[in-house]
């Protein structure tokens, strides 16, 4: 049965900044991943804060923030069957070091903190995620 689903997309300030944005839109094509929208923006400490508040009461909670709004990322609303998980399998573990071969973050990431990519993690929160960039 089918399942079409939409997830966010966030390309992180390492892999923007090294200009890695189209060889990562190229891997979601290739993976039945259909871009429904993209923007480039800026976020600063305080929406960080926000988009991340799930994880206020961990260690990395501050540095996560200050290093998303440390730099241009670009958000992107994908689609496909079961977009969620298919995404999350693509991008690979969250540390790039534990990553499988091929995953974006084994490909691309730098280190757990810059690890290049970020995913809604399930149905719920790929709708908040993808409201709270995507308000229309
Ligand atoms: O991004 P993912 O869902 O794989 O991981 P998470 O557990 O939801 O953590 C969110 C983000 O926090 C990660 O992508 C890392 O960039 C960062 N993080 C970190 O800096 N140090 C950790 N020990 C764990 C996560
Ligand atoms: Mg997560």
């Amino acid at each position: 049965m089918s399942n079409l689903e939409q997830t966010l997309s966030i390309i992180k300030p390492d892999a923007v900044e090294r200009n890695l944005t189209e060889e990562i839109k190229k891997i979601f094509n290739k993976n039945s991943l259909n871009i429904k929208d993209s923007k480039k923006l800026h976020v600063t400490k305080d929406e960080a804060a926000e988009f991340y508040r799930v994880h206020q009461s961990k260690p990395f909670y501050n540095d996560l923030c200050a290093y998303l709004s440390s730099g241009p990322i670009v958000v992107m609303i994908l689609e496909g069957e079961n977009a969620i998980s298919t995404y999350r399998k693509l991008m690979g573990a969250t540390d790039p070091k534990d990553a499988e071969e091929n995953t974006i973050r084994k490909l691309y990431g730098l280190s757990i903190d810059k690890n290049s990519v970020h995913g809604s993690d399930s149905l719920e929160n790929a709708k908040k995620e993808i409201n709270f960039f995507f308000k229309n």
